[in-house]
């Protein structure tokens, strides 16, 4: 076996990390072992041999520099959640909303797996640090994978490298070991395909010992493990032990006219709009009033109570993986600065140009173009068969850095102060534009009895009404009740509660049009959110907490009927009914661990409907 180091002297001193990459080394059987760097340099010579390989297209230098673009197998484009387990020691530990095998089946299952499963290939040992390096906020780990796409997209999306290995020597942390595999080995004299990857996929936790294994795919969080796998599944385990939370949450901060910046954190299921949100541009009159928005996080929050007995919340990753297709110069202006350059696209649409594009990117969608599968695309093809240039799923991963609105303090390594959090779902129906919650305790429940439409984000099908508890469903690491109990807890060890609010940006009018804009004018909804917790806005009560009036919300050249206000604002009590049934099936399955807090506020909730 080569390696780009000379194996007498090793890059870091921790013993028992060394000898889990020998067995690792061992158990797949790489024919080459690289460690990663994290340099420049390093970046540049993995993608000119992606784009040899046929993995990458390079994109027109002028037009986009430094971008890529990749086409994946079209079975390999989304999340797996079926696929997705979490083997702690006992199924009651993981709860009924999680996928369970008892863990010594499950290791055995994965050693046969594993078994040779790099032949051929080179093994990445890539050192990464959730959170910016050194904080005290961030967590340490090291991917051993055969996907060179998986280490690019990780130097974007995390802290990767030699100062993540120096960090690792200090000691003060636990390393958090992960392993990855698109499980294609590569025997001598065959060619490898452009998207490596096996039919058969497990995206393996075991929260105890705090490992993942990851096999069978090379798509978003099922194979860039810092992200979902770890800064939510096994974070969240760690999150409960330790007394913090790890959220599937944007971060922003809105500054006032009087420059005062109050920073929130909101939490909305998988393409749902967390990353339009935390960019979101204020519309013209409010930002010609001196409101400012700015962008800390856009998928991930770990927050933490500060010595103080303060809420305060980092953004655990270093870059952007959003979805693509929506993503346009009028609805997110800043992501698309944040995607100009140094960018690599995933399942897009290219141009003859040399550049790329998806649904939704222009008003006009060019001529022709490659979709993303490889084939012909022409909008006469697009209306006869409906095919799609760009996959639903389509990401770019670009650097958080290139964002117009990135926040001053987006790396603070104590994190920003928040006061308030967001709950919000895809619903066409039954959830009004917004609300805040009577209390935390209100506020848990709303947040745990989230329902919202299931999306691409996901393999699966879409449109569906699911609960999607703080928009964690696919992504907490132990029984969802437990979890509940979690969030209770955290407000004792608080001097002062951020405030909980629900949006819903996606109610429709009885034809099926949204009555609410979306975008830009959630500022308007944002500016009384803000001003609630500073108690300056006004609101009056309804059955699910306070709402603003038409004349709460600041109109400045919008003029939006009272009327459509109402409407989307409106307690339908007959859908509430069917709403709160939605919410006892949740707690049935729940029922063993719920804590009584949801039980009663349940109770309340039927008593003011
Ligand atoms: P993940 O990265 O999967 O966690 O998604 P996300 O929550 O960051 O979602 P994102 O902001 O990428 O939005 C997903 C889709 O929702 C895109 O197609 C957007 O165009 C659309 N969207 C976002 N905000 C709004 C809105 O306010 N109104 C409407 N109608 N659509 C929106
Ligand atoms: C999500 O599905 O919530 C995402 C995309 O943010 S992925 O990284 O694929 O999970
Ligand atoms: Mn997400």
């Amino acid at each position: 076996m080569t390696s780009n180091r000379d194996p007498g002297v090793p890059l870091t001193a921790n013993r028992p990390l060394l000898r889990w990459i020998d067995k690792m080394v061992a158990l797949t059987q790489p024919a080459a072992i690289h460690w990663v760097d994290g340099s420049q340099a390093e970046y540049d010579t993995l993608c000119a041999g992606l784009v040899a390989g046929g993995t990458f297209v390079k994109l027109n230098e002028q037009a986009w520099p430094g971008c890529f673009l990749a086409r994946s197998d079209p079975s390999d484009v989304a999340r797996v959640e079926d696929r997705t387990f979490i083997c702690s020691l006992s199924k009651d530990a993981a709860g009924p909303t999680n996928h369970w095998v008892e863990p010594f089946e499950m290791r055995k299952k994965l050693k046969g797996l594993f078994a040779g499963c790099m032949r051929g290939r080179t093994m990445y040992v890539l050192p990464f640090s959730m959170g910016p390096v050194g904080s005290p906020l961030s967590q340490l780990g090291i991917q051993l994978t055969d996907s060179a796409y998986v280490v690019v997209n990780m130097r974007i999306m995390a802290r990767i490298g030699l100062p993540v290995l120096a960090e690792i020597d200090k000691g003060e942390k636990r390393v958090v070991p992960c392993i990855h595999s698109v499980g294609l080995p590569l025997p001598e004299g065959t060619r490898d395909v452009p998207w490596p990857c096996n039919p058969e996929k497990y995206i393996v936790h075991f929260p105890e010992t705090r490992e993942i294994w990851s096999y069978g795919s090379g798509y978003g969080g099922n194979a860039l493990l810092g992200k979902k796998c770890f800064a939510l599944r096994i974070a969240s385990a760690m999150a409960r032990d330790e007394g913090w939370m790890a959220e599937h949450m944007l971060i922003l901060g809105l500054e006032n006219p009087e420059g005062q910046k109050t920073y929130v954190a909101a939490a909305f299921p998988s393409a749902c709009g967390k990353t339009n949100f935390a960019m979101l541009v204020p519309p013209a009159p409010l930002a010609a009033a001196g409101w400012k928005i700015t962008t800390v996080g856009d998928d991930i929050a770990w927050l933490r109570p500060d010595a103080t007995g303060h809420l305060r919340a980092i953004n655990p990753e270093a870059g952007f993986f959003g979805v693509a297709p929506g993503t346009s110069l009028k609805t997110n202006p800043n992501a698309m600065a944040a995607l100009a350059k140094n960018t690599i696209f995933t399942n897009c649409a290219l141009t003859p140009e040399g550049g790329v594009w998806w649904e939704g990117m222009t008003d006009t969608p060019p001529a022709t173009c490659t979709d993303w599968q490889g084939k012909i695309w022409t909008p006469e093809i697009a209306r006869t068969t409906g095919a799609k240039a760009a996959q639903p799923n389509a990401r770019f991963t670009a650097p958080a850095s290139q964002c117009p609105t990135i926040d001053p303090e987006w790396e603070n390594p104590e994190g920003v102060p928040i006061a308030a959090i967001i709950f919000g779902g895809r619903r066409a129906t039954t959830t009004p534009l917004v609300y805040q919650t009577f209390n935390w305790s209100g506020g848990v429940y709303a947040g745990a009895t989230m329902g919202s439409e299931t999306t691409a984000a996901a393999v699966g099908a879409t449109g569906q009404v699911r609960r999607d508890p703080m928009a964690m469903l696919p992504f907490c690491g132990y029984h969802m009740a437990d979890y509940f109990r979690h969030w209770i807890k955290m407000q004792r060890g608080l001097v002062e509660t951020p405030r909980i609010f629900h949006v819903n940006w996606f109610r429709k009018d009885a034809d099926g049009r949204f009555l609410w804009p979306g975008y830009s004018e959630n500022a308007r909804v944002l500016r009384w959110i803000v001003e609630r917790c500073q108690g300056r806005a006004r609101a009056h009560e309804t059955p699910l907490g306070w709402m603003p009036s038409h004349e709460d919300i600041d109109w400045t050249g919008l003029a939006f009927p009272r009327e459509t206000f109402e409407q989307l604002i409106a307690v339908d009590r007959k859908a509430w009914r069917a709403e709160l049934i939605n919410h006892e099936e949740l707690f049935l399955d729940l029922h063993s661990h719920l804590p009584k807090e949801m039980i009663f506020e349940r109770e309340l909730l039927i008593c003011r409907l």
